[in-house]
């Protein structure tokens, strides 16, 4: 039986377990991706254990997220991380030189690697054909220091694109028409395979549009064969040598296939506030707009951008419009500037930021109050441009641009305009100063700010058998609702006990005041509890408020492994109905003393006098390390 590209991949890779679906597997890792926003928490990791030198065989970090530097806590962050890395042996790309996604597609990506960075959308990767994961600050730091990365083998989709877009129809819409299709949950467990002929028609960069959001799926990963369009991309950054075709066989067999005609497609966008709130832009044609933000690890290539300067060209961005534009590299600045498209974007009344992350996560050009605001990044949680009341819709970069232009929402379609030839170029102009390369140098001096808190103390699991429901929410919660995003937030990331005062605070501004005053608490959820971002602050916070057990529906990949990782139990229910019967407030009593997989767990809740029965979704071996209080735990004593 033939294989899918993942399964060759993995194949390779495998080094503890079995090659079948939803059981426990454990790959090597060949490289890793770490920024400044997750990246203290993987360092102070390695500081803990000890770690003398990485381990993987490529390790590259990036300062790209937090670029305010209002004080000196950014600022503090980038010293210590660049130490760090340096005395490790990890590359650096100094801060706006890139958003560490494109610039590690550029650079660094190669079909068949099994990549994994600190960050969700390090499956933008998959756009050359590598097999790339977004993990947890702590799963990233043990696979620098040489550990496998454990994993629940996916199930595999394939995603058959038939067809060529049409003009003004970019790469964008696919992914927001996946999303239509499966919503913010259907990825969950499984990976996104793409084939057929449509994918001949798509270059790298395109591919790793529709990779990189396809985190919003929940999917592990997904992933694009390599062929000759990814020789292009990879001589044009001269590694050439990185190539080898990568295909599934004939007669691989997929779990599921969706089909999707490239032809049909029209220009979509996502209303507020999920990313698969997706309708067509001609159904809301005409609402006024705010803002616009043309940026992210999502949309600004080389292709986007001169897409969005061929609809700026000659035209006046509308009175009542403010429009930033931030490229996704340096290398895409100077090309863009060498093609004439940067004028055009400028001359048209936008702003031209760094090449950083910048609004995409509410690190500036925050929306005004109840603003619309367009954006091409790949998120519109509630609160995360910086906003609380944002009303902010995801589009691709032709329709910002159109829209920017009009005041209101615009198909691109309607402006008259003719589409853009794009080809890649031969080679792309590549800055030999983008990267630091490693001193190596183990008495490395260690510049740490006093904003950088060590990691919290973990207790073991004790005795949890009484405990105060202290929030109920809904489905779909988001790290960015557990640990708010935006230039207020993102410089106390490093300081777990600052950072923890503004928890939950976009959902429920009381839960700090309330959760401080008692021992052990659980929290209520919906489906999907933790989707979104791959901060694990978002687990270390509760834990370290006493949020022992998160009782939801379900939980998204990402929120689950970084709860083993630091230490909190998650359960979930059996029975719809006993989420509707909980109140916050509740008291549950919970044996968690012989805790065990295949277990039914009673949940008494003394406040009503009922009875529930829940499941974990955890394997033994995840259980037990959460009886000591989560792997970081079981692994800081370790020296290595
Ligand atoms: Fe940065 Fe936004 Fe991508 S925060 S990594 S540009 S999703």
């Amino acid at each position: 039986m033939g294989m899918t590209i993942t399964e060759k991949i993995i194949s390779q890779a495998i080094v503890d377990g079995e090659m079948i679906r939803g059981s426990r597997i454990g790959i090597r890792v060949d490289q890793t991706l770490t920024h400044d926003l997750n990246g203290v928490m993987s360092y102070l990791v390695l500081e803990a254990i000890g770690l003398k030198h990485k381990k993987v065989d490529l390790a590259v970090q990036y300062i790209d997220h937090n670029m305010i530097q209002a004080d000196h806590k950014n600022t503090d962050d980038h010293n210590f991380i660049m130490d760090m890395a340096s005395k490790l042996g990890i590359i650096t790309a100094r801060s706006g030189n890139g958003i560490c996604h494109h610039l590690h597609l550029e650079h660094f990506a190669a079909p068949g690697k099994v990549l994994i960075g600190g960050d969700s959308h390090t499956v933008a990767a998959g756009g050359v054909g590598s097999f790339s994961v977004g993990v947890g600050g702590f799963d990233n730091a043990m696979a620098i220091a040489g550990e496998p990365f454990y994993l629940t083998m996916p199930k595999i989709v394939k995603v058959n694109l038939d067809g060529t877009l049409k003009p003004f129809v970019s790469a964008k819409n696919i992914i927001l028409e996946l999303l239509r299709i499966v919503s913010v949950k259907g990825g969950v467990g499984k990976v996104f395979e793409y084939s057929g002929d449509g994918v001949k028609t798509l270059n790298v960069s395109e591919r790793s549009t529709i990779t990189n959001m396809g985190a919003e799926t929940g999917a592990t990963t997904s992933i694009f064969p390599s062929d000759e369009k990814t020789r292009q991309w990879l001589k044009a950054f001269g590694r050439v040598h990185d190539y080898m075709a990568l295909d599934a066989d004939v007669d691989a067999v997929y779990d599921e296939t969706i089909e999707i005609n490239l032809d049909q497609l029209e220009p979509l966008i996502a209303l507020p506030s999920q990313p698969d709130k997706v309708v067509k832009v001609k159904d809301i044609a005409g609402k006024k707009v705010d803002q616009v933000m043309i940026g992210s690890c999502t949309n600004t290539s080389v292709q986007d951008l001169l897409s969005v300067a061929n609809i700026l060209k000659g035209e006046n961005v509308h009175r009542n419009v403010t429009l930033g534009v931030y490229p996704s590299t340096r290398t895409v600045l100077s090309e863009i500037v060498k093609r004439g498209a940067y004028e055009s974007i400028l001359s048209s009344g936008s702003r031209i930021f760094e090449p950083i992350c910048g609004a995409c996560n509410g690190c500036g050009f925050a929306p005004p109050t109840e603003g619309v605001s367009l954006r091409t990044g790949p998120r519109n949680f509630k609160g995360r441009s910086g906003t609380e009341n944002d009303q902010v819709y995801l589009c691709a970069p032709e329709t910002a641009a159109a829209s920017a232009i009009k005041g209101v929402i615009t198909d691109p379609r309607d402006m008259g305009k003719s589409p853009i030839e794009f080809s890649m170029p031969e080679k792309f102009n590549v800055e030999e100063n983008l990267f630091i390369m490693p001193e190596e140098n183990p008495e490395q001096k260690i510049r740490k700010g006093p904003n950088i808190k060590p990691l919290p103390d973990l207790s073991t699991m004790s005795d949890l058998s009484q405990s105060e429901v202290i929030l109920k929410v809904g489905d779909d919660i988001t790290t960015d609702h557990i640990c708010p995003a935006g230039a207020l937030y993102l410089p106390i990331r490093s300081n777990i006990p600052e950072m923890s005062k503004h928890s939950f605070r976009v959902t429920d501004t009381t839960f700090y005041e309330r959760v401080i005053k008692i021992k052990s608490s659980i929290i209520v959820a919906g489906e999907n509890f933790g989707q979104g971002s791959s901060r694990e602050q978002a687990a270390i916070i509760p834990r370290y408020l006493g949020v022992n057990i998160i009782i939801a529906k379900s939980f998204a990949r990402l929120y689950l492994a970084n709860m083993v990782n630091w230490g909190i139990l998650p359960l979930v229910f059996k029975s719809e109905n006993d989420f509707t019967a909980i109140n916050q407030g509740d008291i549950l009593v919970i044996e968690t003393t012989f805790l065990h997989e295949k277990m039914d767990i009673e949940v008494k809740n003394t406040t009503n006098n009922q009875m529930y029965y829940c499941s974990t979704p955890l394997l033994q071996v995840d259980l037990d390390a959460i009886k000591q209080g989560g792997y970081v735990n079981m692994l800081k004593n370790k020296q290595y």
